[in-house]
């Protein structure tokens, strides 16, 4: 039995989805830079449910579905409305999501049109939840979408209550997209196992929302920013850098387990951060994100990852901290769903070995003689 630590290198699934192939991302087979400068979210999610752009009237049905479909129950907002202020966002927002599939009555239809329905459901609910929840947070009502505003433009007006600028809504637009897919990645292969079991579309992006959770994977926006709060200043970025370095901690935001060349994402967002950061006349979070970056990679030859540059994008757009993961969750939502429905198309059930390294031939020994 081939055994490597982290499923380093092993390949657990076929997929038509997304592929990084030579350092570069595609999904479906176009460029992530293609899709990045052209395509909207919603073309994005068409592509990686049905493996081909859409028609325009398809788009427009989708689009409109995304709005239609956006309603949650009462029943889920409340759960929202009762959770601890203290709690963690993404704890709320994962129990939420996991609570859709009891106002479901689809919910365990295996059938492929109850699952594409359920999976349009999803994408256009996990928009309510997080803007919900932090609107919730703030002792302000939930927003319901505008129909005729896009995905990118709905989420913003949902949690500000105002449609966005032409800008925000192109560079939300853009993140969105870049975060929508990305191969067998640990919320997605999380995902699949899930369902693998045969298990519901609900559980399997509940289990997946679990894994996006951690530091190690979606959690890292946000400890980029927290991070870039910390060090308060170009000046002191030196000092702190050389600190994590000696003490040997990791810098969130850099390295990855595919990419040893460069994630082809952090460009697209590190344009993003200097021209929204700049807008809005906080050019320090930038220049603080580069000064980390260019010692990063002299000293220990590593290159941002997509959460790097993420998180002074998304600070400039006026987003709390606290909700970087959860929109990480609005747009891989979208890839989870793809690889679920994949998953189904063509099941196995996915069970690994493990390799024991702990005792053997042991004699169980009473409780009053050991
Ligand atoms: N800061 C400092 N050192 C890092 C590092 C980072 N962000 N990422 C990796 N390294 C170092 C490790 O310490 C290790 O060094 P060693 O061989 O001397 O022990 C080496 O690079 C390999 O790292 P490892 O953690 O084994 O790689 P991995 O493939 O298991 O993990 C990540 C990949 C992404 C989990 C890892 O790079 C990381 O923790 N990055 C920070 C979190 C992050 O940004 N996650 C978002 C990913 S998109």
């Amino acid at each position: 039995m081939t055994q490597t630590k982290g499923l380093e290198g092993i390949v657990a699934a076929t997929s038509k989805i997304s592929s990084i192939i030579d350092g570069q991302l595609t999904y479906g087979g176009y460029t992530i830079d293609d899709l990045a400068e052209h395509a909207t979210f919603e073309e994005i999610v068409f592509l990686l449910w049905n493996d081909r752009l859409p028609k325009q009237e398809e788009l427009d049905q989708l689009a409109k579905a995304l709005v239609d479909e956006a309603h949650v129950d009462d029943a889920v907002l409340e759960t929202l409305k009762k959770a601890p202020k203290t709690a963690n966002a993404m704890a709320a927002i994962r129990t939420a999501v996991s609570q859709l599939a009891l106002y479901d009555e689809a919910s365990e239809d295996m059938s492929r049109e109850a699952n594409y329905a359920k999976a349009i459901k999803l994408q256009a609910q996990i928009a309510t939840l997080v803007t919900a929840y932090a609107r919730i947070k703030k002792g302000l009502e939930p927003v319901a979408p505008k129909a005729g505003l896009s995905y990118a433009a709905n989420f913003l007006y949902m949690l500000n209550g105002e449609e966005p600028t032409e800008v925000a809504e192109k560079a939300f637009n853009q993140a969105l997209v870049l975060h929508a897919d990305h191969e067998l990645n640990a919320s997605t292969f999380t995902a699949r196992v899930c369902v693998a079991t045969l298990s519901d579309i609900y559980s399997g992006v509940t289990a997946a929302m679990g894994a996006l959770k951690g530091p190690l994977h979606g959690g890292a926006n946000e400890a980029v920013m927290k991070m870039l709060v910390e060090i308060g200043s170009v000046e002191k970025v030196e000092e702190y850098v050389h600190n994590k370095i000696e003490n040997k901690e990791k810098i969130m935001g850099f390295g990855h387990r595919v990419y040893k060349d460069g994630d082809p994402r952090a460009k697209h967002l590190q344009e993003m951060s200097r021209q929204l950061t700049a807008q809005i006349g906080e050019p320090q979070w930038y220049e603080m994100s580069i000064k980390i970056d260019e010692i990063m990679q002299a000293e220990k030859g590593l290159k941002p990852n997509v959460d790097f540059y993420s998180a002074s994008t998304y600070h400039a757009l006026g987003l709390d901290t606290e909700l970087f993961t959860p929109i990480f969750a609005v747009s891989r939502m979208s890839g989870w769903l793809a690889h679920i429905l994949e998953q189904y198309s063509d099941n196995r059930l996915i069970r690994p070995r493990a390799d024991y390294i702990g005792e053997t031939h042991r004699t169980y020994v009473s409780i009053n003689e050991r």
